[in-house]
Order: structure tokens, then C-alpha cells, then sequence
């Protein structure tokens, strides 16, 4: 099987390549990847049967011949991050939109399977104590740059598979943790400055939740959804890590070995979500997947040891991200 995925050299990519080649010796990837400064060739090192081309996918010369050749587009690219959304929105509309079309536009002209990777952020935000998460049928309600245009994306899938009847499927996963992610994003950021002996940065109260999962987690239900999901339809990933980020916070401390009120409250996000919480229902009983990172303080203490070890990964993106955050009152 020939595999395209795009934005392979990014966090949840490159840990989706690095489980599809060990996992499926049958498998060839090619990564399509613009390496923007959240893509990088280093988190491939090593991997067989794959090939990294660096390119736009919303560039129509770039991707049309690479969809071609392949039996299934995987498409992870996107500007990922909130906070730079909220600085300049133009590469969000650009890469998430037209970039998202342009995929769409050429697996409907070489017929191919399309699986489109999005976000639970496209419903908006939950209060504290809503009884309900978000579910399959949950209606959009974007709040940021980022979201809505990752929402717009969706909306395109579905369009293409109604209208043109493209055979897709999409996921909207809660927040990824694990090897591999940019220093930019809550997690790693904190790990990052308690090994540079920085005190981690909490936003406003730290009060706002997220539902966390394990990237392979994630992974593993993308595959099961290219394998046994209906075509057309959407499937909610989540795996019931709800923890506010202060908990996270404070987790991230103990397992470090500091007290865990050594932190500092910094400027909180302007539209900041409340709360994300997914109810993955439809993913464990149609399709049967379940995950295997049932406790979050074991899959965060592999991933601080993850930072510990692999500081020449990260290491060059951290000063100018910290300068970035600086300037900003974070
Ligand atoms: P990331 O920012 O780490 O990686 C994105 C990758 O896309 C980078 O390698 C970047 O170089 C590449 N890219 C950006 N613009 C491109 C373009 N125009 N053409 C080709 N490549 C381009 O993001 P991530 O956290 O790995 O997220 C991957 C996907 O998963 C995104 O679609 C995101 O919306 C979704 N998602 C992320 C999370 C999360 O917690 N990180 C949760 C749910 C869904
Ligand atoms: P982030 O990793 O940016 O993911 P998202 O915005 O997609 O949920 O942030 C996760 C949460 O952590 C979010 O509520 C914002 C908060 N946060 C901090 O409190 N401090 C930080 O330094 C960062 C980067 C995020």
C-alpha cells in the first residue's frame, strides 16, 4: 500500500509515519510536507520505506501528480497552533482552506482514498460542568482563527463526499500529547523550561480543561477508521483525559521532581475555550478501538524522559518561541 500523508514531518505525523512503517511492512509512505517551522526532517531520521518531498499542498502542481501515484491520502497539514492564529490568521486561511481544497480537488480527479485528520476545537468550548461532551452530531461553533478554519475544512470533506462522492473519511481528535511535539504547545513548552530551570506558564487561572490523549492512541484509531469506517462519516477521538491545565501543571512539577506550586500565572488567551471533552462513543462500539494510554501520568512520564533525551530535537526551537511568548506578556 502507497501512503500520502501530508504534513508527515509534524508532531502527529511523523508519529503516524513512525507507527504505520513499524507496524505494516507493507507499507510506503511519502510525506508531503512544506517544513514550515513546525515541520522537521529530523523526526523521520532513520525510518525505512519512506520518502520526504517538500512541498505546498495548497500548491495544485505539487500535490495533483503526488495524490496520482498513491492508493491513500492521509492529511494531517495545517498551521496548528492557536496563539499564532490570533497573531495572523493568513496562514491559517491559506494552508487549512485552500490548502485542504487542493487535496480535495485531486484525490477527486485520481479517485483516491482521502482520510481527513481535524480537531474537537471545531465545536467550540463547553462550561465546567456541561453534562454533555462533544459528540458526532454536536453543531460547529469555532472560536478561534485556528478552529474555524480547520471547521471550514471539514465542511469541504463533506461537501466533496455528498457533491462529487469522493470516498472520505474524518476524525476531530481532543489535545494530542507525546514524542514529537513542538516546544510552541502547552505540554513540551512546560517540560522544556523546568529543564532550562524556568518556571512553567499557566494562563489566566489554569482553570480551562482539555481532554488529553496519547498521539498513538490517536494514530491507532486514525487506522482503524481507514479500515473500518463508513465512508462520508465523522468519527469524534478522544480517550476521557479531562484534566485542567493547572493539574497538568502540577503533574508535570511532581514528575520532575519540584513542588508543585512552581509556576507562574502569565496573561491568559484573548477567546481562550473553557473546555474540550470528547465523547468517543461511535469510534469504541461501531468500530471497536479503544486506547491503550489509559493513564495519563504514566504516557506524561515517558514523555518528559522523551524531551529529557532527545534535547537536540527540540533544543533549536526553544529560544526564539520563548521570545515570541515574552513579547506577548507569556
Ligand atoms: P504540527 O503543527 O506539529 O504539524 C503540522 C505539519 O504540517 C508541519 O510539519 C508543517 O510543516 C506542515 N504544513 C503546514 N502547512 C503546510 C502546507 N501548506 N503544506 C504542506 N505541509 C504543511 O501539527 P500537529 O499537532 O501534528 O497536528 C496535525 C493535524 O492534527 C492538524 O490537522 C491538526 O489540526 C490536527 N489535530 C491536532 C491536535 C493536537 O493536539 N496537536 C489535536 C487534534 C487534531
Ligand atoms: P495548546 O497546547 O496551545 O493547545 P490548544 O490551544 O489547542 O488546546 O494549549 C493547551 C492549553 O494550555 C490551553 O488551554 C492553553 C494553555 N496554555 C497555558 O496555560 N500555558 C502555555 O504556555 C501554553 C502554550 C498553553
Amino acid at each position: 500500500m502507497k501512503i500520502l500523508v501530508t504534513g508527515g514531518a509534524g508532531f502527529i505525523g511523523a508519529n503516524f509515519v513512525r507507527s504505520t512503517i513499524a507496524s505494516r511492512p507493507d507499507a510506503t509512505v511519502t510525506v508531503l510536507d512544506k517544513l514550515t517551522y513546525a515541520g522537521s526532517s529530523e523526526s523521520l531520521a532513520g525510518l525505512d520505506r519512506t520518502s520526504l518531498v517538500q512541498g505546498d499542498i495548497a500548491d495544485r502542481d505539487t500535490i495533483e501528480p503526488l495524490v496520482a501515484e498513491h492508493d491513500l491520502v492521509v492529511h494531517f497539514a495545517a498551521e496548528s497552533h492557536n496563539d499564532n492564529s490570533l497573531n495572523d490568521p493568513s496562514p491559517f486561511v491559506q494552508t487549512n482552506l485552500v490548502g485542504t481544497f487542493q487535496v480535495l480537488e485531486s484525490v477527486r480527479r485520481h479517485g483516491v482514498r482521502l482520510h481527513h485528520i481535524s480537531t474537537d476545537e471545531v465545536y467550540g468550548d463547553l462550561e465546567l460542568d456541561d453534562p454533555e461532551k462533544f459528540h458526532e452530531t454536536t453543531a460547529y461553533n469555532p472560536s478561534s482563527p485556528y478552529s474555524s478554519t480547520k471547521a471550514g475544512s471539514d465542511l469541504l470533506v463533506r461537501a466533496w463526499v455528498r457533491s462529487f462522492g469522493i470516498e472520505a473519511t474524518i476524525s476531530n481528535c481532543s489535545n494530542n500529547y507525546g514524542p514529537y511535539q513542538h516546544v510552541e504547545k502547552f505540554i513540551p513548552r512546560q517540560i522544556t523550561n523546568l529543564i532550562d530551570g524556568v518556571r512553567p506558564r499557566l494562563y489566566g487561572a489554569g482553570a480551562n480543561v482539555r481532554d488529553w490523549i496519547h498521539v498513538d492512541d490517536h494514530n491507532s484509531a486514525v487506522w482503524t477508521i481507514i479500515e473500518k469506517g463508513r465512508i462520508g462519516e465523522t468519527y469524534l477521538i478522544g480517550a476521557n483525559g479531562e484534566k485542567s491545565n493547572k493539574e497538568v501543571v502540577e503533574m508535570i512539577l511532581e514528575g520532575m521532581g519540584r513542588d508543585k506550586d512552581d509556576y507562574d500565572h502569565v496573561a491568559d488567551r484573548p477567546g481562550h475555550d473553557l473546555r474540550y471533552a470528547i465523547d468517543s462513543t461511535r469510534l469504541r462500539e461501531e468500530l471497536g478501538w479503544t486506547p491503550r494510554y489509559t493513564n495519563f501520568a504514566d504516557g506524561l512520564a515517558a514523555t518528559i524522559d522523551w524531551y529529557r533525551t532527545n534535547e537536540g530535537w527540540w533544543r533549536p526551537q526553544k529560544a526564539a518561541v520563548e521570545a515570541k511568548y515574552a513579547a506577548q506578556g507569556q
